[in-house]
């Protein structure tokens, strides 16, 4: 049993992409309970503007931006343009797709590959070009990439299948620990991180997985509300709060 997590976050702002369903909503209802102003982006107007009005209507200050994250150029203009997610505090990269099934190296069409890593892999950079560059000249923000056991090198990751998807994820945490490094590990304000929420119930997940999405947001919350000082371990994959191999 983890403990209950009790920060106050008014007055800070988080983005989470994939806001709208399963892992990211679970997300964004948690951390806009502590007072956070949640901005959801998503792909799907009628999912994110549902999720906006679930949010709002428990008392939670949201509002939503309608965006394929996979378009560098249109995620450029709507965050730029945009009164709230410009000074975000914090960045969740949840948005993920899952790969046809049968998506083995041998057997993946150029089409199966790039879907899946534009989303996956693209939309997170295209998340952290838009949002990240405001965080390092403030010298403060977070970003939590959520990524999958699928993708690490130990563990459950890279035992062949779902390629594109498992690649994907484990160029999202070379992403994360390049990035970390390229901002100094922590010591110049922003933490980056990935972390594995496991199998979970959602749309991606499907009704069997063990976990809830409330339990797979833990860890995400976790991230956003620990304390931050000279001691702080960034730049790595957590699962559960623990970090693990990569
Ligand atoms: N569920 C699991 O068992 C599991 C395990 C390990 C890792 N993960 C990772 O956890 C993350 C969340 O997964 P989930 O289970 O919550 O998935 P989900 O229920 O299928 O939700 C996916 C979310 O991503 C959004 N999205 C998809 N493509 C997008 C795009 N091009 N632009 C913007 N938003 C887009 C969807 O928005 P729309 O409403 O617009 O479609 C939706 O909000 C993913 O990165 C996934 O890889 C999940």
């Amino acid at each position: 049993m983890t403990n209950a997590i009790t920060a106050d976050l008014t007055d800070q702002v988080v983005v989470i992409t994939g806001g709208s369903r399963g892992i990211g909503f679970a997300a964004a209802q948690a951390l806009g309970k502590l007072g956070a102003t949640i901005v959801i982006v998503s792909r799907d107007l009628e999912n994110s503007s549902s999720a906006t009005r679930q949010l709002v209507s428990q008392g939670i200050d949201a509002d939503s931006i309608c965006l394929d994250v996979s378009d560098g150029e249109a995620v450029r203009t709507a965050l730029s343009g945009h009164p709230i997610a410009s000074r975000a505090d914090v960045l969740i990269n949840s948005a993920g797709v899952m790969s046809e099934k049968m998506a083995k190296t041998l057997r993946t069409s150029d089409q199966e590959w790039h879907r899946v890593m534009s989303i996956n892999l693209d939309g997170t950079f295209n998340m952290i070009a838009a949002i990240g560059p405001q965080m390092a000249a403030r010298k403060s923000g977070r970003i939590i990439n959520v990524s999958a056991c699928l993708g690490r090198f130990t563990g459950p990751g890279l035992a062949g299948g779902l390629a594109p998807y498992r690649i994907s994820k484990t160029a999202v945490n070379a992403l994360t620990k390049n990035l970390a490094a390229e901002l100094g590990n922590g010591t110049r304000g922003v933490l980056v991180d990935a972390m594995c929420p496991n199998h979970t119930r959602t749309d991606m997940g499907g009704p069997d997985a063990p976990r809830s999405a409330e339990e797979a947001a833990d860890t995400i919350v976790w991230l956003v509300t620990r304390e931050h000082d000279a001691q702080t371990l960034t730049g790595l994959l957590w699962e559960d709060r623990q970090i693990v191999p990569w």
